[in-house]
């Protein structure tokens, strides 16, 4: 009779915990904004020894979700394989220092705009090079797909020889450091970054006045109006309560 009645209870209980397994998830996700990055990119996205992801992409996009009453799950996806991603719907969404330009919109949403970055290049102090141009003929590292492979192919050609592309950013800077290329073409708060924090007073950043200005967006799925709406207006939110603010300050210091 004992032995019955335990079997009952384990039973109830296997079956209470299966639906309510199944529950929480459904009931999870739904307000669960699933986000990829390649977090190879600081100060706007790292991950950190134990596996968070943090930066100021994170906070910012944190700070959107709050705003709209969603919960987030951020994870590495690297950078070519975020676009794969966002496409196939494993994650909802995609924030990794992403430039809006018009080849990337014609597969994607962009949300509005929400941080301003350019093109530098990072050199060894010792270098003469004013701008791009100057360092024709030598070798120059770039993540491969981004704005800054785009810039050195716009100058010297899409065959150009001595373009290296790389699958992150942090191994185009590591083979700048041994000396493997000349120079990294990379966006402006990621060299400032590198500059100040890891590369030891040897490098230095040029500007080259020919690089067109970048608005960094975060993308969803093509037609994925619902969420593209909701990002937009958590940006909105946070850009007039002071909460973005307070994240660039953060990260950048006080707003010139
Ligand atoms: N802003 C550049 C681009 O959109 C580089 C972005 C790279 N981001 C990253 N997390 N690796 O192409």
């Amino acid at each position: 009779m004992k032995k019955r009645r335990l079997l009952w209870l384990s039973l109830l209980l296997m079956v209470a915990l299966v639906s309510g397994c199944g529950q929480s998830d459904g009931g999870g996700t739904k307000n669960l904004l699933k986000v990829g990055t390649d977090a190879a990119y600081p100060p706007f996205e790292k991950q950190e020894g134990n596996g968070d992801i943090v930066g100021f992409d994170i906070d910012v996009i944190k700070a959107i979700a709050k705003a709209e009453g969603l919960d987030v799950s951020v994870q590495h996806t690297g950078w070519d394989p975020l676009f794969e991603a966002v496409k196939r719907g494993k994650v909802d969404a995609g924030i990794s220092a992403m430039t809006i330009n018009s080849e990337r919109q014609k597969k994607f949403d962009f949300s509005k705009s929400y941080f301003d970055a350019k093109q530098t290049i990072l050199l060894p102090k010792s270098s003469k090079a004013k701008r791009l141009k100057d360092l024709k003929g030598r070798k120059i590292g770039v993540q491969s797909g981004t704005t800054g492979e785009a810039v050195v192919q716009k100058n010297f050609g899409k065959t150009y020889q001595g373009i290296k592309g790389y699958e992150d950013t942090p191994s185009a800077i590591d083979d700048l450091y041994n000396g493997r290329v000349d120079a990294v073409v990379a966006d402006d708060g990621v060299v400032k970054d590198y500059l100040k924090n890891r590369m030891k007073n040897k490098f230095k950043m040029v500007e080259d006045p020919s690089f067109e200005p970048e608005y960094y967006g975060i993308i969803v799925k093509k037609g994925n109006k619902k969420l593209l709406k909701k990002i937009n207006s958590g940006l909105k939110t946070i850009q007039s309560n002071g909460v973005y603010d307070k994240i660039y300050t953060k990260y950048f210091g006080k707003k010139k």
